[in-house]
């Protein structure tokens, strides 16, 4: 029993010390405001697992379908891309139709085309962080309360609740990529 008690006294007195010990570099640094280089790589780990590639890059074809062309990531569609087509049976049924590249894509709502999220002026280059906030959070083109809402598929709905700080790393992050210069066509209202 004595034992027992002896090693109880002795675990609380560690705890007492540990709890009372100075925190760690790393503890502190943890609870501080994030530098802009972590605030970078938590943005491009965000872009590669939200797949904003999937959509916002052109493609290239190999033997399993497109995949990302990394020397125009996150460009947008191709200026030169034609609207996708739908047969007038497929937009009666309410179907939607991609463009192989899946950058394009016609639907009940018209036809939309990735958007440029590259640092480059045609991109987000010139962007404020409020304005691209207010795109993820409320869906609003360029970022702006007067012009139309962003149109499917691009997600925002799924992306509005992040936190800030994950909005603003992303954000960052685009800041930071190769500048493409690519103007996608413009969106096209349904019927035009
Ligand atoms: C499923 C396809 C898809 C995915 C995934 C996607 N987007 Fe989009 N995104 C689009 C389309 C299409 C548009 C253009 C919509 C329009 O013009 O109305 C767009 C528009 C945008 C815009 C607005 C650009 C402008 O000029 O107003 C931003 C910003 C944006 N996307 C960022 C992102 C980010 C960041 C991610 C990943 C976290 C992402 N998107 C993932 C399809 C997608």
């Amino acid at each position: 029993m004595k034992t027992v008690i002896t090693i109880f006294a002795i675990a609380a007195c560690i705890g007492f010390f540990y709890a009372c010990s100075p925190k760690t570099e790393s503890e502190s640094a943890s609870n501080a405001a994030p530098t802009k280089d972590s605030l970078i790589k938590r943005g491009a780990y965000l872009v590669t697992s939200l797949g904003c590639s999937d959509c916002h890059s052109p493609k290239k074809f190999g033997p399993h379908g497109p995949y990302p062309d990394t020397a125009l990531d996150l460009s947008g569609c191709p200026s030169n891309t034609p609207a996708p087509v739908a047969s007038p049976e497929q937009m009666k049924a309410g179907n939607a139709i991609f463009s192989p590249d899946l950058t394009a894509f016609t639907g009940p709502w018209g036809t939309s085309f990735a958007a440029n999220i590259t640092s480059d002026a045609t991109g987000v280059g010139n962007w404020k962080l409020e304005q691209f906030k207010n795109a993820i959070r409320n869906g609003k083109y360029m970022g702006l309360n007067e012009e139309r809402p962003l149109m499917p598929p691009m997600p925002w709905k799924s992306y509005a609740k992040m936190t800030d700080m994950d909005i603003e790393a992303i954000f960052d992050y685009l800041k930071t990529t190769k500048p493409v210069h690519n103007v996608p066509p413009s969106y096209k209202p349904p019927g035009k």
